[in-house]
């Protein structure tokens, strides 16, 4: 009996001490001291994009790390919240994640136009250099006012140009044409200067809008193209990659900083796996959905020359002057040096 002990002491205290010895976060029920908790993670896109595939990502890997204590449940197609509702939503934490494209911040801080300033960036990888290094990351940090915290950068893509009027090849192309914006100061200026009307309107509205004609056009990435299937209602599309798509992952400071150790470890390395995989699946799925939109044929596509960007780049380039005072000219100067200009 007494060596039935012994030998029951020997094996307990030894799985005790290989589970303290591993570097593994607690998994599979085991998640000892880790809160039993919903969270919930709000967005406005489909679920073939990127930011969709990122956030699924970090709901499987935060399941399953916590033994099924923590739940998290995603809210596409702006099912709980859309874009006029869900930062206030974040900031009361009836929603503890959402990932806005970063130029529907500007009315809280206008260096979240970055994404807009026209032919900055000329692909994710740039982009990410940018809001991961010191600038970035300042800029994603000045919602700590409203209690709100920006964590990581999630990119989708270029945007590109879509209307129903006309082939659009040269800046003189969009003149008297009206294109919805995602919002912003410098997306308003770029369609002013070439002699465009813009409208920003919620993207939930977006097909409807196109289809009625209350805009002639807008700009976007593939992915969102393709997924909520503008070119169904809009007969050109021009290949621009003038400006980008780029979310942050934000958080509700309070939320965030009431985790305890056990849970907040699980959390974090979630988030960090949704944003290996969102930034995988931008490249992905933006390759995808433009080869779909020419295999529909819904739209007639037009792909610029480089001389025809640089007639943009050109026209455009006032823009940089005019925004320089409110963005601030280190902050060119961080997205210039991420861009290797
Ligand atoms: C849009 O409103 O067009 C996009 O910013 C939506 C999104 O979140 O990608």
């Amino acid at each position: 009996m007494k060596k039935f002990a012994l030998s029951l002491f020997l094996l307990t205290s030894s799985a005790f001490l290989a589970a303290c010895g591993s570097d593994e976060p607690a998994s599979g029920g085991g998640a000892d001291g880790v809160e039993e908790m919903t969270i919930k993670f709000s967005h406005v896109v489909a679920e073939n994009t990127p930011k969709h595939q990122g956030a699924l990502a970090m709901k499987e890997y935060i399941e399953s790390e916590s033994g099924g204590k923590i739940e998290v449940e995603i809210y596409p197609n702006s099912s709980l919240f859309g874009d006029q509702d869900e930062y206030q939503n974040l900031v009361s934490n009836n929603v503890q994640f959402i990932a806005p494209d970063l130029t529907k911040f500007v009315g809280n801080n206008p260096q979240f136009n970055v994404p807009a300033l026209p032919f900055m960036f000329e692909n994710d990888e740039e982009a990410i250099a940018f809001w991961d290094g010191e600038k970035g990351q300042e800029i994603l940090s000045s919602l700590e006012g409203d209690g709100v915290l920006g964590l990581k950068m999630w990119p989708n893509g270029g945007k590109h140009l879509t209307n129903n009027e006309r082939p659009i090849e040269s800046p003189d192309d969009l003149k008297g044409l009206k294109f919805r914006t995602q919002g912003g100061q410098v997306l308003e200026a770029l369609y002013s200067e070439l002699g465009a009307g813009s409208e920003s309107i919620p993207f939930s509205e977006l097909y409807t809008a196109l289809d009625q004609g209350v805009v002639d056009g807008q700009e976007n990435t593939f992915s969102n193209i393709e997924s909520k299937k503008f070119d169904e209602v809009q007969k050109y599309m021009t290949v621009m990659n003038h400006t980008r798509v780029d979310y942050a992952v934000f958080t509700n400071t309070e939320f965030w900083e009431g985790m305890n150790a056990e849970t907040k470890e699980i959390v974090e390395a979630g988030l960090e796996e949704g944003t290996k995989v969102a930034r995988e699946e931008a490249i992905n799925l933006n390759k995808e959905a433009y080869d779909l939109i020419k295999e529909r044929g819904e739209t007639e596509i037009t792909e610029l020359t480089p001389e025809q960007i640089e007639e943009f780049r050109t026209a455009l380039e006032p823009i940089y002057d005019e925004f320089e005072d409110e963005i601030g000219a280190d902050v060119y100067e961080a997205a210039r040096a991420a861009a290797g200009q």
